[in-house]
Protein backbone atom coordinates (compact mmCIF):
# COMPACT_ATOMS: atom_id res chain seq x y z
CA UNK A 1 0.00 0.00 0.00
CA UNK A 2 1.46 3.43 -1.02
CA UNK A 3 4.96 3.38 0.37
CA UNK A 4 3.66 5.01 4.41
CA UNK A 5 4.75 2.73 7.12
CA UNK A 6 2.40 0.03 8.63
CA UNK A 7 2.52 2.04 11.81
CA UNK A 8 -1.11 1.41 12.83
CA UNK A 9 -1.22 -2.41 11.13
CA UNK A 10 -3.78 -3.94 13.31
CA UNK A 11 -5.78 -0.70 14.35
CA UNK A 12 -9.03 0.02 14.13
CA UNK A 13 -9.51 4.00 13.91
CA UNK A 14 -13.12 6.01 13.95
CA UNK A 15 -13.13 9.20 12.23
CA UNK A 16 -16.38 11.25 12.46
CA UNK A 17 -17.19 13.69 9.49
CA UNK A 18 -14.50 11.01 7.36
CA UNK A 19 -16.94 12.49 4.35
CA UNK A 20 -15.35 15.17 2.95
CA UNK A 21 -12.52 17.56 3.58
CA UNK A 22 -10.00 17.22 6.32
CA UNK A 23 -11.88 14.02 7.81
CA UNK A 24 -11.80 12.16 4.62
CA UNK A 25 -7.74 12.89 4.42
CA UNK A 26 -7.37 11.57 8.06
CA UNK A 27 -9.54 8.66 6.70
CA UNK A 28 -7.04 7.94 3.98
CA UNK A 29 -3.83 8.84 5.73
CA UNK A 30 -4.71 6.43 8.57
CA UNK A 31 -5.68 3.46 6.65
CA UNK A 32 -2.56 3.96 4.19
CA UNK A 33 -1.07 3.46 7.39
CA UNK A 34 -2.37 0.09 8.40
CA UNK A 35 -5.61 1.04 10.43
CA UNK A 36 -8.76 -0.30 9.51
CA UNK A 37 -11.41 2.87 9.85
CA UNK A 38 -14.57 3.41 10.77
CA UNK A 39 -16.13 6.75 9.21
CA UNK A 40 -19.14 9.04 9.71
CA UNK A 41 -21.19 11.35 7.97
CA UNK A 42 -24.23 13.04 7.68
CA UNK A 43 -25.57 13.68 4.89
CA UNK A 44 -22.66 12.94 2.49
CA UNK A 45 -23.56 9.19 1.76
CA UNK A 46 -21.95 9.05 -2.06
CA UNK A 47 -18.85 10.87 -0.64
CA UNK A 48 -17.97 8.69 2.38
CA UNK A 49 -18.84 5.43 -0.11
CA UNK A 50 -16.13 7.07 -1.99
CA UNK A 51 -13.66 7.77 0.28
CA UNK A 52 -14.02 4.05 1.72
CA UNK A 53 -13.80 2.28 -1.59
CA UNK A 54 -10.89 4.61 -2.20
CA UNK A 55 -9.42 3.21 0.60
CA UNK A 56 -10.13 -0.27 -0.50
CA UNK A 57 -8.46 -0.27 -3.74
CA UNK A 58 -5.51 0.89 -2.29
CA UNK A 59 -5.37 -2.15 -0.21
CA UNK A 60 -6.76 -0.93 2.55
CA UNK A 61 -10.14 -1.79 5.08
CA UNK A 62 -13.13 1.10 5.56
CA UNK A 63 -16.99 0.92 6.63
CA UNK A 64 -19.09 3.92 6.26
CA UNK A 65 -21.32 4.74 9.41
CA UNK A 66 -24.47 7.40 9.15
CA UNK A 67 -23.87 9.53 12.33
CA UNK A 68 -25.35 12.89 12.55
CA UNK A 69 -23.53 14.53 16.14
CA UNK A 70 -26.13 16.71 16.46
CA UNK A 71 -28.27 14.10 18.45
CA UNK A 72 -27.11 13.02 21.99
CA UNK A 73 -27.17 9.05 21.20
CA UNK A 74 -24.63 9.67 17.92
CA UNK A 75 -21.20 9.69 19.19
CA UNK A 76 -21.47 6.72 21.76
CA UNK A 77 -23.92 4.40 19.00
CA UNK A 78 -21.02 5.54 15.89
CA UNK A 79 -18.37 4.06 18.93
CA UNK A 80 -20.35 0.74 19.81
CA UNK A 81 -21.18 -0.08 16.17
CA UNK A 82 -17.16 0.58 15.69
CA UNK A 83 -16.39 -2.13 18.13
CA UNK A 84 -19.81 -4.21 17.24
CA UNK A 85 -18.12 -4.48 13.67
CA UNK A 86 -14.90 -4.46 14.09
CA UNK A 87 -13.63 -5.67 16.86
CA UNK A 88 -12.09 -3.16 18.48
CA UNK A 89 -10.95 0.58 18.99
CA UNK A 90 -7.98 1.78 18.96
CA UNK A 91 -8.07 5.51 17.77
CA UNK A 92 -10.55 7.98 17.77
CA UNK A 93 -10.67 10.71 15.58
CA UNK A 94 -13.21 13.94 16.20
CA UNK A 95 -13.06 15.25 13.37
CA UNK A 96 -16.70 16.24 12.19
CA UNK A 97 -18.14 20.04 12.64
CA UNK A 98 -19.95 22.46 10.61
CA UNK A 99 -19.52 25.87 9.97
CA UNK A 100 -20.12 28.88 12.97
CA UNK A 101 -19.83 32.60 11.90
CA UNK A 102 -21.49 35.48 12.94
CA UNK A 103 -21.86 38.46 15.53
CA UNK A 104 -23.01 37.75 19.29
CA UNK A 105 -25.88 39.74 18.28
CA UNK A 106 -27.42 37.57 15.70
CA UNK A 107 -26.72 34.02 17.30
CA UNK A 108 -29.79 32.64 17.59
CA UNK A 109 -30.25 30.04 20.41
CA UNK A 110 -30.85 27.22 18.31
CA UNK A 111 -27.50 27.90 16.57
CA UNK A 112 -25.82 28.25 19.59
CA UNK A 113 -26.99 24.92 21.02
CA UNK A 114 -26.73 22.94 17.54
CA UNK A 115 -22.79 24.04 18.09
CA UNK A 116 -22.11 22.97 21.65
CA UNK A 117 -24.22 19.60 20.08
CA UNK A 118 -21.76 18.98 17.90
CA UNK A 119 -18.48 20.69 18.36
CA UNK A 120 -18.43 19.65 22.06
CA UNK A 121 -21.00 17.44 23.20
CA UNK A 122 -20.51 14.76 20.45
CA UNK A 123 -16.72 14.97 21.04
CA UNK A 124 -17.27 14.59 24.91
CA UNK A 125 -19.78 11.54 24.48
CA UNK A 126 -17.91 9.99 21.88
CA UNK A 127 -14.93 10.45 24.19
CA UNK A 128 -16.76 8.89 26.94
CA UNK A 129 -17.94 5.66 25.39
CA UNK A 130 -14.69 5.37 23.44
CA UNK A 131 -12.85 5.10 26.72
CA UNK A 132 -14.64 2.16 27.68
CA UNK A 133 -12.92 -0.15 24.75
CA UNK A 134 -9.63 1.85 24.19
CA UNK A 135 -6.71 -0.17 25.62
CA UNK A 136 -2.85 0.35 26.28
CA UNK A 137 -1.61 2.47 23.32
CA UNK A 138 -4.88 4.35 22.41
CA UNK A 139 -5.48 7.57 21.23
CA UNK A 140 -8.38 10.16 21.50
CA UNK A 141 -7.42 13.05 19.18
CA UNK A 142 -9.48 16.33 18.56
CA UNK A 143 -9.61 18.21 15.52
CA UNK A 144 -9.48 21.57 17.21
CA UNK A 145 -8.89 25.18 15.44
CA UNK A 146 -6.02 28.17 15.83
CA UNK A 147 -8.95 29.88 17.21
CA UNK A 148 -8.40 27.73 20.60
CA UNK A 149 -6.02 30.59 22.17
CA UNK A 150 -6.51 33.50 20.07
CA UNK A 151 -8.97 35.44 17.77
CA UNK A 152 -7.31 37.62 15.37
CA UNK A 153 -10.79 39.26 14.02
CA UNK A 154 -14.66 39.69 15.16
CA UNK A 155 -17.46 37.45 14.35
CA UNK A 156 -15.69 33.83 15.74
CA UNK A 157 -17.17 33.73 18.95
CA UNK A 158 -18.98 30.25 18.36
CA UNK A 159 -15.97 28.66 17.06
CA UNK A 160 -13.69 29.81 18.96
CA UNK A 161 -16.03 29.35 22.68
CA UNK A 162 -16.62 25.97 21.03
CA UNK A 163 -12.76 24.77 19.88
CA UNK A 164 -11.79 26.57 23.21
CA UNK A 165 -13.94 23.65 25.25
CA UNK A 166 -11.82 21.18 23.91
CA UNK A 167 -8.67 22.34 24.76
CA UNK A 168 -10.54 21.62 28.72
CA UNK A 169 -11.28 18.44 27.81
CA UNK A 170 -8.28 17.23 26.21
CA UNK A 171 -6.18 18.22 29.18
CA UNK A 172 -8.46 16.71 31.49
CA UNK A 173 -8.93 13.62 30.00
CA UNK A 174 -5.28 13.26 29.18
CA UNK A 175 -4.54 13.15 33.55
CA UNK A 176 -7.51 11.03 33.72
CA UNK A 177 -6.68 7.75 30.96
CA UNK A 178 -2.34 8.63 31.13
CA UNK A 179 -2.42 6.16 34.06
CA UNK A 180 -3.81 3.42 30.94
CA UNK A 181 -1.65 4.63 28.27
CA UNK A 182 -4.03 6.35 26.74
CA UNK A 183 -3.00 9.60 24.98
CA UNK A 184 -5.42 12.62 24.21
CA UNK A 185 -4.29 15.46 21.80
CA UNK A 186 -5.92 18.01 19.60
CA UNK A 187 -4.64 18.68 16.27
CA UNK A 188 -5.50 22.76 15.71
CA UNK A 189 -5.82 23.78 11.67
CA UNK A 190 -5.60 27.49 10.59
CA UNK A 191 -7.07 27.60 7.32
CA UNK A 192 -7.28 24.64 5.41
CA UNK A 193 -8.70 24.80 1.95
CA UNK A 194 -12.03 22.66 2.03
CA UNK A 195 -16.21 23.01 1.91
CA UNK A 196 -15.86 25.13 4.99
CA UNK A 197 -13.12 26.88 4.50
CA UNK A 198 -12.39 27.26 0.64
CA UNK A 199 -9.38 29.14 -0.59
CA UNK A 200 -11.21 31.13 -2.64
CA UNK A 201 -14.16 32.25 -0.48
CA UNK A 202 -15.00 35.72 0.77
CA UNK A 203 -12.87 35.98 3.40
CA UNK A 204 -9.27 33.86 2.55
CA UNK A 205 -7.41 36.73 1.40
CA UNK A 206 -7.79 37.87 5.20
CA UNK A 207 -6.91 34.47 6.50
CA UNK A 208 -4.08 34.36 4.34
CA UNK A 209 -2.81 37.28 5.43
CA UNK A 210 -2.72 36.12 8.98
CA UNK A 211 -0.44 33.49 8.05
CA UNK A 212 3.23 33.19 8.35
CA UNK A 213 3.77 30.90 5.17
CA UNK A 214 1.15 33.26 3.37
CA UNK A 215 -0.81 30.47 2.21
CA UNK A 216 -3.84 28.18 2.61
CA UNK A 217 -3.13 24.55 3.92
CA UNK A 218 -3.73 21.24 2.52
CA UNK A 219 -5.99 18.84 4.12
CA UNK A 220 -3.29 16.17 3.75
CA UNK A 221 -1.25 18.62 6.35
CA UNK A 222 -3.63 17.99 9.27
CA UNK A 223 -3.62 14.35 8.00
CA UNK A 224 -0.18 13.92 8.39
CA UNK A 225 0.06 15.58 12.03
CA UNK A 226 -2.79 13.20 13.25
CA UNK A 227 -1.31 10.13 11.98
CA UNK A 228 1.84 11.31 13.74
CA UNK A 229 0.33 11.48 16.79
CA UNK A 230 -2.28 8.33 16.32
CA UNK A 231 1.21 6.04 15.82
CA UNK A 232 4.41 5.17 17.76
CA UNK A 233 5.79 9.06 17.54
CA UNK A 234 3.01 10.07 19.59
CA UNK A 235 3.10 8.26 22.47
CA UNK A 236 4.61 10.53 24.85
CA UNK A 237 2.44 13.58 23.62
CA UNK A 238 -0.76 13.78 25.69
CA UNK A 239 -2.64 17.05 26.88
CA UNK A 240 -1.67 19.39 24.51
CA UNK A 241 -2.03 20.27 20.53
CA UNK A 242 -0.27 20.90 17.41
CA UNK A 243 -0.83 23.74 15.70
CA UNK A 244 -0.95 22.99 12.14
CA UNK A 245 -1.57 26.43 10.67
CA UNK A 246 1.32 28.27 8.55
CA UNK A 247 1.70 30.47 11.55
CA UNK A 248 -1.65 32.24 12.10
CA UNK A 249 -0.67 31.74 15.92
CA UNK A 250 2.50 32.89 16.15
N1 LIG B 1 -11.15 24.05 7.11
C1 LIG B 1 -10.60 24.86 8.01
O1 LIG B 1 -10.04 25.92 7.70
C2 LIG B 1 -10.65 24.49 9.48
C3 LIG B 1 -9.93 25.30 10.37
C4 LIG B 1 -9.97 25.01 11.73
C5 LIG B 1 -10.69 23.91 12.17
N2 LIG B 1 -11.36 23.14 11.29
C6 LIG B 1 -12.10 21.99 11.81
O2 LIG B 1 -11.81 20.82 11.07
C7 LIG B 1 -12.92 19.93 11.11
C8 LIG B 1 -13.27 19.48 9.69
O3 LIG B 1 -13.58 20.64 8.91
P1 LIG B 1 -13.59 20.66 7.31
O4 LIG B 1 -13.03 21.97 6.92
O5 LIG B 1 -13.00 19.41 6.78
O6 LIG B 1 -15.16 20.70 7.05
P2 LIG B 1 -16.06 20.13 5.86
O7 LIG B 1 -15.27 19.99 4.61
O8 LIG B 1 -17.27 21.01 5.86
O9 LIG B 1 -16.46 18.66 6.37
C9 LIG B 1 -17.23 18.54 7.53
C10 LIG B 1 -17.42 17.08 7.89
O10 LIG B 1 -18.18 17.02 9.12
C11 LIG B 1 -19.38 16.28 8.89
N3 LIG B 1 -20.48 16.87 9.66
C12 LIG B 1 -21.00 18.11 9.54
N4 LIG B 1 -22.05 18.25 10.37
C13 LIG B 1 -22.19 17.09 11.02
C14 LIG B 1 -23.11 16.61 11.98
N5 LIG B 1 -24.13 17.35 12.44
N6 LIG B 1 -22.99 15.33 12.41
C15 LIG B 1 -22.00 14.56 11.93
N7 LIG B 1 -21.10 14.95 11.02
C16 LIG B 1 -21.20 16.20 10.56
C17 LIG B 1 -19.63 16.37 7.40
O11 LIG B 1 -20.47 15.30 7.00
P3 LIG B 1 -21.29 15.34 5.59
O12 LIG B 1 -20.23 15.29 4.52
O13 LIG B 1 -22.14 14.14 5.60
O14 LIG B 1 -22.03 16.62 5.57
C18 LIG B 1 -18.22 16.30 6.85
O15 LIG B 1 -17.74 14.98 6.82
C19 LIG B 1 -14.05 20.69 11.81
O16 LIG B 1 -14.12 20.29 13.17
C20 LIG B 1 -13.61 22.14 11.69
O17 LIG B 1 -14.14 22.96 12.72
C21 LIG B 1 -11.36 23.41 9.94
Amino acid sequence: MNNTHQDLAGKVALVTGGSRGIGAAIAGRLAAAGATVALTYVRAREQADAVARRIEVDGGRAMVLRADLSEPDAAASAVEETVRSLGRLDILVNNAGELAYGCIEEVSQPELDRVIAIDIRSVFLAAQAAARHLGDGGRIISIGSCFNGRVPGANFVLQAMAKSALVGLTKSLARELGPRGITVTTVDPGPIDTDMNPADGETAEFQRSLTALGRYGEVEDIAEAVAFLAGPGGRYLTGTGIAVDGGYTI
